[in-house]
């Protein structure tokens, strides 16, 4: 079966007081064990410290964001093996903040994901529609759209190791969170679409849910059959909060 995710998206929220806060409330609250894989995306310039505390513990971490090239000329970017180089296991790619404040098109996610994969990173796909777009009946089509451009790029076989996220944008930091059944629907309409090229894969594959997860509503999630944990952004940046989380999950073993 597979395993439940909590992980938190800090996006540009921290300190160095605040990470090692942070992380050390984790790691005392989480236990031996913990319920779920647990993973903390930190922004780049706490990696190094994230790394210091986290090693030898349960808690992975991740990079936001990366660049598709090796190395080179491209200011203010980050790559893959810089990742590795700090321990990352994870990376996030195409949050829904990098396309609509930074111009990610969907070629380019494609082009970060592809790129996260070959280096060995797990990455996060990210996808999920505007309230526009949901309003005008287009979730699965954007969906589907967001989910063909890594497949063209990429092929199936990184998702035996991938994550997809599903972020509705209308619920990211709004604190309107998609009911359990809307999220269910959309996350079996992303499994069946895996289902239709490799069974195996899809039956695997895991997908969070994103978009103003709480202690309070992450239990209603995470019981449907689709929803296999959370991509937590403003309850990820308290201890209570991400804990709250961690522990509303119930073993699926
Ligand atoms: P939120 O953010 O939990 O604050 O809504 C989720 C995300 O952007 O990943």
């Amino acid at each position: 079966m597979r395993k439940i995710m909590v992980a938190g998206n800090w996006k540009m929220n921290g300190s160095k007081a605040m990470v090692s806060s942070l992380l050390d409330g984790l790691l005392h609250g989480l236990g031996e064990q913990p319920g779920a894989d647990v993973v903390v995306f930190p922004p780049f310039p706490y990696l190094p410290q994230a790394q210091e505390i986290l090693t030898a513990s349960d808690i992975a971490w991740g990079g936001q964001n990366l660049n598709p090239e090796e190395k080179g000329a491209h200011t203010g970017e980050t790559s893959a093996s810089m990742l590795l180089d700090f321990g990352c296991r994870y990376v996030l790619t195409g949050h829904s903040e990098r396309r609509a404040l930074y111009g990610e098109t969907d070629a380019d996610v494609a082009r970060r994901f592809e790129a996260a994969d070959q280096a060995g990173l797990v990455p996060v796909l990210c996808v999920g529609e505007t309230l526009e777009e949901r309003e005008r009946g287009e979730t699965e089509s954007i969906v589907d759209r967001q989910l063909d451009a890594v497949l063209q790029q990429a092929g199936i076989a990184p998702f035996a190791r991938a994550i997809v996220a599903y972020e509705p944008v209308w619920a990211i930091g709004t604190g309107k969170t998609a009911t359990p059944e809307q999220a269910q629907a959309v996350h079996a309409f992303i499994r069946n679409k895996f289902a239709s090229l490799d069974g195996t894969i899809a039956g695997q594959l895991r997908i969070l849910y994103g978009g103003s997860v709480n202690g309070s509503n992450a239990a209603d999630l995470f019981a449907r059959e689709d929803i296999d944990g959370g991509l937590v952004g403003g309850a990820s940046l308290t201890v209570e909060g991400f804990l709250s989380i961690c522990h509303s999950v119930h073993s699926r073993d």
